[in-house]
Formats: structure tokens, C-alpha cells, sequence
């Protein structure tokens, strides 16, 4: 459920009407529900309710100040991927015991920058990082805690792109291998031990890959305990799906997914930390463009669209679909025609739907896409020198610009021409 809805015949975000938005602040920009970001947070945190926990949110997703402040304000913690994005979350007020540091390829730097702000743990994804990060918290006369991702080889049975838990993909730690790695991280005098990690993958749609990947850790727990370990945390990652398309997709509930995870490690006496983004993120947002022109093709109708392939990249990266509504409800029993919906980047990559069912629509018709509140502002760039477009924020019947559009000028002066030319 969000707060996305039709009220007196226009699209709001929850009190607010995206027409007045977009008056205000021009299209196209993203839009954020507070109350369904809080909501989704929230039904998380209950699904874990008797269990020690920490709802980590993988900012990845989105990571804009004013989300993570709400977010934080409710009580979560935040999965970091970078330095940039640890020195986002402190910027945000998140304390450093609520940060938990993941990803293959961390540096010394971001290391030390971690462990002198403060840090609840390291996911350690190799041998040469924990070797690394053993000497840099030496240096500085401290201990790293640790968890060490383990790859259990599980299809997550997601799209191959953000597929992460089969052994032919670049994360963790092979599962056949732990116990050794344990031991050898446990002999490292900068490393405390502590759990285990483990993230199979991103839009996962069934409970299945989860519990068999869990059911793994529960087992690795207890050998890494008979081997000696104080394993006292279990990081079971991110990953659960959302609805992208309104009509027939009913992915597992968090609730279902909290009752998965009582019932394969529940009984370890473990703290438990989990790591979701695009179910808390995703359908709290919206992308709002403007159709900019109608263009009769061979066979085919252009709904061209001031949005394009650099603010919102899923579709032409992971073939994504998003609903695509029109701003303005359309009469009921309107008539459909299939538009094909696209960008003005000079690609023909900038496709966002191929022969979509939509009520007639004129240029500057306002349209939004559904379920772009995870990995879309985060993966917007600025090619074509189309500046990154705006971030809004709705809570209740206020609304704010948690990111100004820069311009022409601000973006131009990020350039500097050396002196010989
Ligand atoms: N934890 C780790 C270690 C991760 O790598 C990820 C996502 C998450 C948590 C959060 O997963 P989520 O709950 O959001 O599924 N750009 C892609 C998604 C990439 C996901 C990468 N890792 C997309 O737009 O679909």
C-alpha cells in the first residue's frame, strides 16, 4: 500500500496534489510519501518484533538527507556501501553503532573513516579486506568488528543483474570455505568476529531462496560456534520485492518474511540485522514528467516525455516495467491506445514502455511513474546535460524540495578548463 492516490479526479501524494507540485517546482522530479516510507520501515521493525533487531536501511536505494533523517528519527540503522555513503548517514545524525558498512571493494581510507566515526560492524567480503582491515584499525589501536559474507550458491531467481548469491558472482565468501576464513580472521589482531553475513540478491518475489540461504547460515552458525566463534549477530541482508506492476504481482509480505526468518535462525539467540531498500524506498516514490510531444510513427504513437533514461535508468537497464499513470484520473471505461513511451536522449535506449495501454494523452499532459522511489534519483546522471532533476518530499499536506534542480551555470562551473587552453 502508499499514499499514490486519486482524490477529486488528480493524482496526490498524500494530502498533496502532484498538478501543484509540479506547478511549483516543474517536471520532471521524483516524489516521496513520508507516510509510506514510515509505513514500510515500520512493518519490517514489527516483522522482527521478539527478536533483538536492527532494521538497517540500504541507502543504496535512496539516500537522500531528509529520507534518512526521517528514517533514522523512526528508529533505523543504515547499510553503507562507501565512504560517501557512511559520510551521508552521519551527516544525516545517524550514529555510528547504527551503521553497518557492506561491499567488495571498501578501501583503507573508507576503513579508517568508518572506525574513527564510529562503526556497529564491517561486512568483510575476502580475505585480502580483512588482511586490510586488520593493519588500519591496528594503526589507529583499535578492533574492527566483523561479519564475513558468506556466498551460499542460492538462485535468488531475480534478474541476472541483481542476482548476488550464486557462487559465480563476485560476493562473499564461498559457504565451502567459512570455516577456514573464520579462523583466519579470527587470528587477525584488528578483527573481532562477530557474525555472519549474507545477501543473495535484489526483487526477489518468493520466500524460498531466503530460507534456504538462512537455513544455510543457522547451519554455518553452529559450526562456527563448535569451532569456537562468539557469533552473536546475523546480518540476513536486503533483497524482499515489491509490486511493480499494480494489477497481478503479490510478493511475500515483511511480516511473511519475519515469520521466515524466526523460524530458520529464531533460535540461535543471535541479534538479528536485515538490510531492505527497495521495499521501504520504492513505492514511496513517484517520477513525475510532463509529455512534451505526441509523434505519430509507422504503426506506432511516441508519447515523448520531459523524464528520459538518465533520471530514472531501470527500464533500459534491467528491462524494468513501471506503471505509468496519468496525473489527471482519467473518466472510467476512458479508452485505452498503446503508446510507445520515451525520453528526449539521443538513444533509442531511452524507451521506458513499448506499446503501452494509456487513455488518450496531449502534450503537456502530466504522467507519473509508479514505484521509482528505490535506485532512481541514486542512479540518475547527468548525460545529454539534462541536470538531475528535483527531489520533493510530501508529509501530509506540506511538501518540501529535498533537492533543487541544479542550473545550467551550476553544472557548467563543475567543469575547470585548464590554463593552456
Ligand atoms: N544489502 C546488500 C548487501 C545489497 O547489495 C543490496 C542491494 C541490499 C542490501 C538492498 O537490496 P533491496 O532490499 O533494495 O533489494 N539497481 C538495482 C538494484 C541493485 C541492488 C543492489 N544491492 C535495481 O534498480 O533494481
Amino acid at each position: 500500500m502508499d499514499h499514490f492516490l486519486y482524490r477529486n479526479g488528480e493524482l496526490h501524494a498524500e494530502d498533496v496534489a502532484i498538478a501543484e507540485i509540479a506547478a511549483q517546482v516543474g517536471t520532471p522530479f521524483y516524489c516521496y510519501s513520508s507516510a509510506t516510507l514510515l509505513r514500510h520501515f515500520r512493518l519490517f521493525d514489527e516483522a522482527l518484533d521478539g527478536l533483538p533487531h536492527l532494521v538497517c536501511f540500504a541507502m543504496k536505494s535512496n539516500s537522500n538527507q531528509a529520507i534518512l533523517k526521517l528514517l533514522a528519527g523512526a528508529g533505523a540503522g543504515m547499510d553503507v556501501v562507501s565512504g560517501g555513503e557512511y559520510a551521508r548517514a552521519r551527516a544525516a545524525g545517524v550514529p555510528g553503532e547504527r551503521i553497518v558498512f557492506s561491499g567488495v571493494g571498501k578501501t583503507a581510507e573508507e576503513m579508517r573513516a568508518a572506525l574513527e566515526g564510529g562503526i556497529r560492524q564491517f561486512n568483510v567480503e575476502s580475505e585480502p579486506e580483512m588482511a586490510v582491515l586488520s593493519e588500519v584499525a591496528v594503526s589507529l589501536g583499535t578492533v574492527a568488528p566483523i561479519t564475513v559474507r558468506i556466498n551460499p550458491d542460492v538462485d535468488a531467481r531475480t534478474h541476472a543483474k541483481i542476482a548476488t548469491g550464486k557462487s559465480e558472482n563476485k560476493f562473499g565468501i564461498p559457504i565451502s570455505r567459512a570455516r577456514e576464513v573464520y579462523a583466519h580472521a579470527a587470528a587477525l589482531p584488528g578483527l573481532k568476529v562477530i557474525g555472519v553475513d549474507v545477501h543473495i540478491g535484489s526483487q526477489l518475489t518468493e520466500l524460498e531462496p531466503f530460507e534456504t540461504a538462512y537455513l544455510k547460515v543457522a547451519e554455518l552458525t553452529r559450526a562456527l560456534r563448535a569451532d569456537g566463534h562468539e557469533i552473536t549477530r546475523l546480518d540476513l541482508g536486503g533483497g524482499l520485492g515489491i509490486p511493480y506492476t499494480r494489477s497481478n504481482e503479490a510478493p511475500p509480505l515483511p511480516s511473511d518474511y519475519g515469520a521466515l526468518i524466526k523460524r530458520t535462525v529464531g533460535d540461535l539467540g543471535c541479534e538479528v540485522e536485515i538490510e531492505p531498500g527497495r521495499l521501504i524506498s520504492g513505492n514511496a516514490g513517484i517520477m513525475v514528467t510532463r509529455v512534451i510531444y505526441v509523434k505519430s510513427g509507422e504503426g506506432r504513437d511516441f508519447l515523448i516525455v520531459d523524464g528520459a533514461m538518465n533520471d530514472l535508468l531501470r527500464p533500459s537497464m534491467y528491462e524494468a516495467h513501471h506503471d505509468i499513470v496519468p496525473v489527471a484520473e482519467p473518466a472510467p471505461g476512458a479508452e485505452q491506445q498503446p503508446y510507445d513511451i520515451v525520453g528526449p536522449v539521443c538513444e533509442s535506449g531511452d524507451t521506458f514502455a513499448k506499446q503501452r495501454d494509456m487513455p488518450a494523452l496531449a502534450a503537456g499532459d502530466l504522467v507519473a511513474f509508479r514505484s521509482a522511489g528505490a535506485y532512481g534519483a541514486v542512479m540518475a546522471s547527468e548525460y545529454n546535460t539534462r541536470p538531475l532533476i528535483p527531489e520533493v518530499l510530501v508529509d501530509g499536506d506540506r511538501f518540501a524540495v529535498i533537492r533543487a534542480r541544479p542550473s545550467y551555470d551550476e553544472i557548467i562551473a563543475r567543469d575547470h578548463v585548464p590554463d593552456w587552453l
